[in-house]
């Protein structure tokens, strides 16, 4: 198109990208241009990589009034997984909405953990909210008999139905941690609550994702050693924790001890083997 028709035609994608990042910069999001390009990714129903072949094109208005809308929700800080409604992780993607934690890179070492597992181990994710360790496990070592539990009925939900989608054989199940659950596991992968109440969070954490999948009392720590009396003779127990949480974990748990670091450096999952 010549540049005076492209002009009349209103903003085109890179322009539209250059001013909803610095709109979002204002609203101090952390990545502005990224959450940006995720944003138009959406709105024209492409992958982020097309973007830059198109930067010169014109929007269509419905495009334009659609990306205007999301960049609006995300200036109130709601997480860019919550506006597309969808987070990788590992080698899947994974539908959320605001039922569940929105799973983040370093869960993924839990998965790491139960790749170390014997061929046709049992194994049961404590606390699956989406089902991402479940689903990402059962997805990279078919071998597994892999469970994922909740006791939030609106996680479940969201679990099964991402189970469903991409074809997994991961059963899931409500249950207060272990209580109730009918057998014994090999292995326990768990990312529960870790947060101590009453913590300052950024905004898109405290107005957005759910409560019963952050808080756990004075020292955010009360439901991972409700878990850890429960978990006498399973061979292999990995906990998820919050910075600072580690030495105190590990004094807790019995077995051979190992922490895992994050690619940030801080010691994230705290594996106990029998
Ligand atoms: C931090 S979120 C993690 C979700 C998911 N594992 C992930 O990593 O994305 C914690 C999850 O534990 C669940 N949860 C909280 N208390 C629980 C309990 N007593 N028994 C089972 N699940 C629990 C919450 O509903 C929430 O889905």
């Amino acid at each position: 198109m010549p540049e005076a028709a492209l002009a009349a035609a209103g903003p085109t994608v890179a322009g539209a990208l250059r001013d909803a990042t610095a709109l979002l910069a204002l609203a101090r999001c952390d990545t502005p241009r990224l959450d940006a390009e995720l944003l138009m990714a959406h709105a024209l129903g492409v992958g982020r990589e097309r973007l830059v072949l198109d930067a010169r094109l014109p929007l269509d208005p419905s495009v334009l009034i659609r990306f205007d809308a999301l960049v609006a929700r995300r200036k109130a800080r709601e997480p860019v997984a919550y506006i597309i409604a969808r987070k990788p992780f590992r080698r899947i993607t994974l539908n959320v909405d605001r039922r569940v934690l929105i799973p983040r890179p370093e869960t993924e070492l839990l998965v790491e953990v139960g790749l170390t597992l014997p061929f046709g181990a049992s194994v049961v994710d404590v606390g699956t909210g989406s089902g991402a360790v479940a689903l990402a496990l059962a997805d990279e070592r078919p071998d597994l008999v892999v469970v994922g539990t909740d006791v939030d009925p609106g996680a479940l939900a969201v679990a099964r139905a991402n189970g469903t989608r991409l074809g997994s054989r991961v059963e899931f199940l409500r249950a207060d941690l272990l209580d109730g659950l009918d057998r014994r596991f090999d292995a326990v992968l768990a990312n529960l609550p870790y947060v101590a109440t009453g913590s300052e969070l950024p905004p898109e954490v405290a107005r957005y994702e759910p409560t019963t999948a952050l808080f756990a009392g004075p020292d955010g720590l009360d439901i991972i050693r409700r878990l850890i009396t429960a978990v006498d003779g399973i061979s292999l127990v990995a906990l998820e924790v919050g910075a600072g949480q580690a030495p105190a974990v590990a004094a807790m748990i019995a077995g051979s001890v190992e922490v895992v670091r994050d690619l940030a450096g801080h010691e994230r999952v705290v594996v106990a083997r029998h």
